[in-house]
């Protein structure tokens, strides 16, 4: 069994904070979103990891690595262009080989891990098995056609879906898949759907059979995903103190302090996170907030929110909620006259004052 993770795309939903990182390297809980899809392979048993990345970046490779820090080998594949997902299992091939896997979007998060779905895939005889979750929204992914408990056709990005299901980011395939993606043709906005490689066996004949995910899945493609994604990994964190607290401030519930932290006459209510070398001076800090590594907040409030690495927030009168902030961003009081609200914001940023 080996694991296939797709890394690469544009990220255009989670701009501006994809012009300068790949989507997959955002923290989440301040981990990059793509450790969750490694550690979920490694937790599973796999050894060999097969990660596709776009060709122009050596972004991924440069962060991830080999694999030797989780014990496994990962192998990296250049996609020239990001031409669908079922291209991302075609040019995928020669590592794969003859082997069954498990092909993985780097940008989906599943609590509880993936080794059920791969022991009941292994069992099966199933040629393909899928795993659906219940969503409100299902136009937004794949669906699929249910009957007599059977997967008829899957749907991309139906208008007018025809179940609650969407195919969740997490497939289990035997060598079969490459007949399909090698024979459907791209889809009206120019992908090779993995969609129409699900229905393509399905009308072949081969073994398509599927199972729920009860627990809590997600696809983190939208900012509002990222940040629920943030508050479920905080949820369960286990809490530690590595930094230091002073007696004038209070550290309550589920709070990782990391190494170098300082938190001077501050209130850290968790789940939270607070990243190495991070001050937090006269301040708050809400539930499921992760504040990363070499920032400084003071005199502010924050919750509910992402920051990322190296930024300073120092006197703001309201408090920060709902937020994400990329790396090196600056929120400050405007010193001077006229009273102004003064604002240096990159292409496609969001800002919202009250
Ligand atoms: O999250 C589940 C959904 O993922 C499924 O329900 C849909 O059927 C499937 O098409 C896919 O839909 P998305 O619109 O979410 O796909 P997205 O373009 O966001 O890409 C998913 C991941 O794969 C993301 O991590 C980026 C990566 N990717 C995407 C493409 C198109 C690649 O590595 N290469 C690609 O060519």
């Amino acid at each position: 069994m080996k694991a296939l993770i797709a890394s690469g795309g544009r990220g255009t939903r989670l701009r501006p904070l994809t012009h300068t990182q790949n989507k997959h390297l955002i923290p989440i809980a301040n981990k990059p979103i793509l450790h969750y899809a490694i550690e979920a392979a490694v937790d599973a048993g796999i050894k060999e990891i097969g990660i596709v990345h776009n060709a122009d970046s050596e972004e991924v490779p440069n962060a991830i690595g080999n694999g030797k820090r989780w014990g496994v080998k990962i192998t990296y594949i250049p996609q020239k262009s990001p031409a669908g997902l079922a291209h991302v299992v075609k040019i995928s091939e020669k590592f794969i080989k003859k082997d069954k896997f498990v092909f993985y979007l780097g940008d989906n998060m599943v609590v509880g891990g993936i080794k059920r779905f791969i022991d009941e895939f292994e069992t099966s005889g199933y040629n393909c098995y899928l795993t659906l979750a219940k969503v409100k929204d299902p136009e937004r992914f794949g669906v699929p056609i249910i009957k007599n408990g059977k997967i008829l056709k899957v749907e991309e990005k139906p208008l007018k879906p025809k179940s609650q299901f969407a195919v969740a980011g997490i497939y289990l395939y035997d060598h079969h898949i490459f007949e399909a993606v090698k024979k459907i043709k791209p889809s009206k906005r120019g992908e090779l759907e993995i969609s129409d490689a699900h229905t393509y066996l399905i009308e072949k004949k081969y073994k398509v059979g599927y199972s729920e995910i009860t627990g809590w899945w997600k696809d983190t493609g939208k900012p509002s995903d990222l940040l629920e994604a943030n508050r479920l990994v905080l949820d369960n964190i286990e809490p530690k103190t590595i930094g230091y607290a002073d007696k004038s401030s209070s550290v309550l519930g589920k709070v990782i302090l990391d190494e170098g932290s300082k938190i001077i006459n501050s209130i850290i209510r968790g789940p939270a996170i607070i990243g190495k070398n991070t001050i937090i001076e006269n301040s708050y800090v809400g539930p499921f907030t992760s504040i990363g590594n070499n920032t400084y907040i003071k005199n502010a409030e924050v919750e509910y929110s992402i920051v990322l690495r190296d930024c300073k927030i120092t006197n703001v009168k309201i408090r920060i909620e709902g937020s994400i902030l990329g790396n090196d961003v600056e929120i400050v009081d405007a010193v001077g006259k006229p009273l102004v609200h003064r604002f240096m914001i990159g292409d496609q940023s969001r800002v919202e004052i009250a």
